[in-house]
């Protein structure tokens, strides 16, 4: 028996039998020869079957096997340069083949154009398409990159509850549920009050997992269910937070360009672009970049952005704004210092400047904008409970995380990343629902 290969290992298997178990994405005829698309989870590989040189009868089957059949394919590896396929370059040519189920009817996903929102409805199958495919495979690595530089470098891992008691980044978003006879609960916004208990334990550390908002918005870059990964370190102040998101962010980069090449290649990514997100990255204040769009808004012919760009003082950035800063910039851009008003109620002020935060967050270039929100936290216990009291939060709910600032008390700061804008940058696409395999919308929750 010829050895089962995964596609991904093609090429050292050059001359050799081997079999490829997996599913028929495509089928063309050319005269004697037929085509197939083979795909097996880890590529999709070209493989031929040629009339003289096989059994007759199963050359008919491969003729007509239809979309999304699963088969089993023996056959011999041969390089040639045309042959498409992911990675593409290797072929397969047939010498056998077996169908464990051919598919009756007529599958969905045909191999022409469809709309979103039917490719929406069809989640389940629209993932097998390589786009799709590709898309989550670089999700995979990125979450990956994510856990190996954190576990590297001193952080860790603490699971934080996904039932809360009370809001992390303000109540508006929050989805309430039943809870016994503790009244409600609240699906976690964020892991951040609780990592800010655990810095005072292990130093470093990190929470990884689903997000839950019930944002209103219904825009490209809006998930209701997300996966966050959120960061937080003892003495640790502003500057110290920008240099390990500018290592963090690097590394991720890198690591994908290491592993998901072809993915990305596959997916029409220019590669230069990434190749360039080294630390050290730009960094900006508000208020200067309040001026630079201000600038912009001035400069322009176009009465559309003039009217978007409208923003005073005191306004938290809009992805208008934040895609027109981005695009002054080949890396990754940092925005310090936005004004307290516009932030949560947790982040230090600014010395000597109480209408300031010590916030930051990283826009990604290319227009994407907002990946990493952070500050630096308040330390002092007063200010803290004025800033619950001013935000009108349930103070008793706070009582543990006033604690924080009773018992060893330290400057510190931490951030939070948003796993699918970062797939949905790197990987150059427009829409954040194609990165994660199943996206909850506001007006979805199937499949
Ligand atoms: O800026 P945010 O709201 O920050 C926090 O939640 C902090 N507690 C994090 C921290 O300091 N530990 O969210 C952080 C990131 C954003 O920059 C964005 O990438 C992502 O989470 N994000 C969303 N992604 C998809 N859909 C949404 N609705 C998102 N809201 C935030
Ligand atoms: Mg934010």
């Amino acid at each position: 028996m010829p050895p089962v290969i995964q596609t991904r290992e093609i090429a050292d298997y050059v001359g050799q039998e081997v079999i490829i178990r997996g599913w028929v994405y495509n089928r063309t005829h050319k005269g004697k020869l037929a085509f197939l698309l083979v795909r097996d989870g880890y590529g999709f590989v070209q493989c031929v079957a040629f009339k003289g040189e096989i059994d007759p009868e199963l050359f008919e089957t491969i003729a007509h096997i239809p979309q999304e059949s699963s088969v089993l394919v023996t056959g011999t590896v041969r390089a040639d340069r045309r042959a498409p396929g992911l990675p593409g370059g290797f072929e397969l040519g047939i010498t056998g083949f077996e169908v464990v189920q051919a598919v009756v009817g007529e599958y969905p996903i045909s191999l022409k154009e469809h709309g979103v929102d039917f490719l929406a409805d069809h989640r389940h199958l629209w993932i097998r398409v390589p786009s799709q495919w590709a898309i989550l495979r670089v999700r995979s690595t990125i979450i990956s990159a994510i856990r190996e530089w954190l576990d590297n470098n001193g952080f860790t891992l603490m699971d934080t509850p996904i039932l809360t008691p009370a809001a992390c980044e303000g109540t508006t978003t929050l989805f309430g549920t039943e809870y016994f006879d503790e009244g409600t609960a609240y699906l976690a916004q964020s892991g951040q009050l609780y990592n800010e208990a655990n810095i005072f334990a292990f130093s470093k550390v990190y929470c990884f997992g689903p997000t839950f908002r019930a944002e209103k918005s219904k825009t490209r870059r809006h998930l209701i269910e997300f996966w966050m990964v959120e960061p937080e370190m003892a003495f640790c102040d502003l500057d110290g937070l920008m240099e390990i998101e500018e290592q963090f962010i690097s590394h991720i980069v890198q690591r994908v360009l290491r592993d998901c090449r072809n993915e990305l290649l596959s997916l029409g990514r220019d590669l230069s672009v990434l190749e360039q997100i080294v630390a050290p990255f730009p960094r900006i204040s508000y208020d200067d970049a309040l001026a630079k769009l201000t600038e912009i808004r001035a400069e322009t012919d176009d009465p559309e952005l003039k009217e978007r760009l409208n923003i005073q003082w005191g306004d938290d950035f809009g992805s208008p704004h934040e895609t027109e800063l981005t695009k002054l910039f080949e890396k990754p851009v940092f925005v310090y210092g936005y004004p307290t008003g516009a932030k949560a109620f947790y982040m230090e002020p600014w010395p000597g400047r109480p209408d300031v935060s010590k916030s930051v967050d990283l826009l990604a270039p290319e227009g994407y904008g907002e990946i990493t929100g952070g500050s630096e936290r308040i330390s002092d216990p007063d200010l803290l409970l004025e800033r619950i009291r001013e935000h009108e939060l349930p103070e008793d709910a706070f009582r543990w995380y006033i604690d924080l600032r009773r018992y060893g008390s330290v400057p510190h700061s931490g951030f939070g990343l948003g796993v699918e804008r970062t797939v949905a940058w790197i990987c150059g696409i427009d829409h954040i629902r194609e990165t994660i395999p199943y996206p909850r919308l506001i007006n979805r929750v199937y499949p």
